[in-house]
């Protein structure tokens, strides 16, 4: 039996998701559409995840990027309708939480084709996360539902979604980490300095007004360190507009770069003190290597990595909480303090998992 299987994503962390699903795919030969939304457009925020990942090209660009977030999914939501209807995919894949997921949800559920939600169930528990509406609409709108971890399964089985529908398969982030981990880059890290914290900053509740960018600026003026900052076009943007730019280029500590490819990401990464970020990929991926990540927003993000100190929460509101997590910043530095790499995310075969159990959905209709 041959199926057809489409997968629509449209942002940065979303192509890193696809790939090893894609690559599962691949293996058993069936047939395999890319819908690309265009949520993210740059070139060092989509087309280059397809090419050093090599996923296939997108058969088709919605072009639905920059906008208020109605914008936004109501442009998704209408220019895809009618190629998923052209297309007929027998399933459909999304990922993560993003306005393009949301979209999607909506659109391939109407069209009862059957809908498979990867990285499901992770709860903020904040009614003002964009995020978390997003998540929780695709989530109840999605025929199977795979979770990068165990909480998240326990989260969705508390909203009383059907067991049988919820499958803790492992993160795919972590399969794609070390599928990379495994192989040899050749990118030169000579511009950056040997010892630096790695940090990005994107999230809207950090970037959402002049008084929270201002009060970021404030936190990183204190920390006595290189940080490395490749920095999402979003925030960069809102500096610019915000008249914040010349304070940043006053900090000689920052080291500002445009956002860089997964594999640079890695190795960044991997060689780093340690992580400052807001992102919800980041954050896990430092767990990955056995690195600390300060989160600098007071946000439920993964409860397991909070529990087990890989992520610290950093209150950017509170001077305390910003005076003990430097000093805790010092330490990790000065003594050279490591974690051992976590082990919350499975087992590095999250893709295999789900694309079984895609194909046993469909091959007994059990969708
Ligand atoms: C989006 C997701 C967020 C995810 C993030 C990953 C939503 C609500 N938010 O946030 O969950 O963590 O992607 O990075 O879907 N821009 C560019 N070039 C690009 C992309 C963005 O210039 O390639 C600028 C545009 O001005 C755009 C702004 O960044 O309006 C925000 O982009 P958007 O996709 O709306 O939100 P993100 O912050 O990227
Ligand atoms: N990432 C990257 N280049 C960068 C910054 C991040 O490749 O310059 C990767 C990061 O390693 C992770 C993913 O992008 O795999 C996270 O995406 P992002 O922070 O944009 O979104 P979130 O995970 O918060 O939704």
């Amino acid at each position: 039996m041959s199926y057809k299987i489409m997968h629509i994503v449209g942002n940065r962390p979303q192509f890193i998701k696809l790939a090893p699903v894609s690559r599962a795919i691949q293996k058993r030969g069936y047939e395999e559409i890319i819908i690309h939304t265009g949520q993210h457009f740059d070139e060092n925020m989509s087309n280059i995840f397809f090419e050093e990942l090599g996923i296939q090209y997108p058969k088709a660009n919605l072009n639905a990027g920059s906008g208020t977030h109605a914008q936004v999914t109501a442009k998704v939501i209408s220019r895809l309708e009618e190629i998923v209807i052209n297309e007929n995919p027998n399933a459909v894949i999304i990922y993560g939480d993003t306005n393009s997921t949301l979209a999607a949800a909506i659109v391939v559920s109407k069209l009862n084709i059957p809908l498979f939600h990867v990285e499901s169930g992770s709860r903020t528990f904040s009614k003002t996360n964009p995020e978390e509406k997003n998540r929780i609409v695709a989530d109840h709108l999605s025929n199977y539902l795979f979770t990068p971890d165990k909480i998240s399964a326990d989260n969705l089985k508390k909203e009383g979604i059907d067991p049988t529908q919820i499958i803790f398969s492992g993160d795919v982030m972590y399969d794609q980490f070390l599928y990379c981990a495994a192989q040899s880059y050749n990118i030169s890290t000579e511009k950056y300095p040997v010892n630096y914290i790695l940090m990005t900053w994107h999230r809207q509740e950090n970037t959402c007004s002049k008084n929270r960018m201002e009060k970021m600026l404030s936190f990183l003026e204190k920390i006595n360190y290189n940080i490395v900052l490749p920095l999402h076009p979003r925030t960069r943007k809102l500096l610019i507009e915000h008249d914040l730019w010349k304070r940043v280029e006053m900090n000689d500590n920052l080291i500002i770069v445009d956002p860089v490819g997964y594999k640079e990401m890695t190795i960044l990464l991997s060689r780093c003190k340690l992580l400052i970020s807001d992102s919800g990929g980041a954050s896990k991926e430092a767990s990955f290597v056995g690195k600390k990540c300060f989160f600098p927003l007071r946000l439920g993000v993964w409860p397991e990595l909070v529990e087990l100190g890989y992520i610290n929460m950093v209150d950017i509101d509170d001077d305390k909480s910003i005076q003990r997590s430097i000093k805790e910043m010092e330490e990790i530095i000065h003594f050279n303090k490591k974690m051992i790499k976590s082990s919350c995310f499975g087992n590095g075969n999250a893709a295999e998992i789900i694309v079984d159990t895609i194909e046993r959905a469909l091959r007994t209709q059990n969708v």
